[in-house]
């Protein structure tokens, strides 16, 4: 039977929260970002959550492959972390003067990356922002250099100019490389000699509405070397693929030494906390830079971020990963073949970009996902996918038997 599903009380919800919310939902979980096309077939509200799991507000099920954009690693609601979460609100969360697990979990991250300090926020974009005024700060110089298409959070430097809010002099100091070309980052400090603070990059390109690609031969170690050479800093922006290519940070899974490093996603399962970690010679600069927030020092996210990696460390997480997303990637290829399609995975496995060949509007790619979420496999149109360990091999053959059902379902369309 090939039942699908409907979004009544979804959308009887966005109707109400578009009255007193901008945009309904905002940011990347709404309607808007263009990763839920089309926007009827996807569910706008969740209800709960567990393990490999949401149920949407309608009670309608789905095998989640988007982890809440990354945070999601050890499944939703995993027992452990959960517990320690629930411990440490009960003890003390939001205090005037901060728990001592602040302490272990900083000894924790900086024995697990290898890196000698942490500075903990609440999200990917406060990290990226301190580690850019960091650079600044230890070199007195003002310009960054970027990764075009490149991500890296919501801060005005983050922007373009053009966007709404943004003016001229957030982003006049950024200068933008292309992916993987190491003798355009020579030329900018050819033509910007002392002027360059900061190279930051994420460890492999994955941006949204193209294939991902990873590091060229040697890419990593001539960027080490120019950034050493020239006194830049090198600061890897580990905000989404931190803890799933390894858990001694991306830096290391590519051979590379970062002297700043963001983390956030995965680093609590889903608690909220980032960290900039970084190197000795770097702790003087951030030191002076000012830097805090209202919520930053609260202890449950810590207690949280310990249990989580204490536990990846335990179960080889990464590893388990890693096997969980070969085994559905290889089974996706199988069924798109059976149906006469051909499915394009790139990047790395844990963090898929999916497409299909001969189709370069996307259409039919997107009518294929929303025919899988309208079946209880959430998966997006044009973002990096992510695996949790959760997932069960019943999970994946559902998965499979879902697709095969939405290829059937578009056949006479495309
Ligand atoms: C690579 C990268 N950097 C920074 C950010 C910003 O993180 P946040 O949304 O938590 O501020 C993200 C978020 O997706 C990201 O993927």
């Amino acid at each position: 039977m090939d039942k699908v599903y409907s979004y009544t009380k979804s959308r009887l919800l966005y109707n109400r929260a578009l009255k007193v919310i901008p945009t309904g939902v905002y940011g990347h979980l709404g309607p808007s970002n263009g990763c839920a096309i089309p926007v009827d077939y996807f569910p706008i509200f969740s209800h709960k959550a567990k393990g490999a799991y949401f149920w949407d507000a309608d009670g309608n099920k789905f095998v989640d492959y988007m982890c809440a954009y990354g945070p999601n690693i050890l499944g939703y609601g995993d027992e452990d972390v959960d517990k320690a979460a629930i411990a440490q609100l009960k003890k003390g969360n939001c205090v005037t003067i901060v728990d001592e697990c602040l302490v272990d979990f900083a000894e924790l991250l900086t024995d697990t990356t290898g890196k000698d300090w942490a500075f903990f926020c609440k999200n990917g974009g406060d990290v990226t922002s301190l580690a850019v005024m960091t650079a600044r700060a230890a070199t007195g110089r003002k310009k960054i250099v970027m990764v075009k298409n490149g991500y890296h959070g919501v801060a005005p430097w983050t922007q373009k100019l053009g966007y709404a809010g943004v003016i001229e002099e957030d982003v006049s100091n950024n200068l933008c490389v292309h992916w993987n070309d190491v003798g355009e980052f020579e030329n900018l400090i050819a033509k910007y000699p002392g002027e360059i603070a900061a190279f930051i990059s994420t460890p492999y390109y994955h941006p949204t509405f193209e294939d991902n690609v990873l590091p060229a031969e040697n890419y990593w170690k001539r960027i080490r070397e120019l950034c050493t050479r020239h006194g830049i800093v090198l600061v890897i922006d580990d905000i989404r693929c931190g803890f799933r290519l390894d858990i001694k940070g991306s830096d290391v899974h590519y051979g590379v030494k970062a002297d700043l490093i963001t983390f956030c996603k995965a680093i609590a399962n889903g608690y909220n906390v980032s960290a900039l970690c970084g190197a000795e010679s770097l702790k003087g600069a951030v030191s002076d830079v000012f830097y805090t927030g209202s919520y930053w020092l609260s202890a449950e996210p810590f207690a949280a971020g310990i249990a989580c990696i204490t536990k990846m460390k335990k179960e080889n997480t990464v590893a388990k990963l890693r096997f969980i997303a070969d085994k559905l990637h290889s089974g996706l290829k199988d069924v798109a073949k059976a149906n006469n399609r051909e499915i394009i995975i790139t990047g790395e496995p844990v963090m898929w970009y999916m497409r299909h060949s001969n189709d370069e509007n996307f259409f039919m790619h997107q009518a294929w996902v929303a025919e899988c979420v309208r079946r209880g496999v959430f998966f997006t149109n044009h973002h990096n996918h992510f695996i949790n360990a959760a997932v069960s091999d019943e999970d994946i053959a559902f998965t499979l038997d879902v697709a095969d059902k939405a290829y059937k379902a578009i056949r006479d369309r495309f």
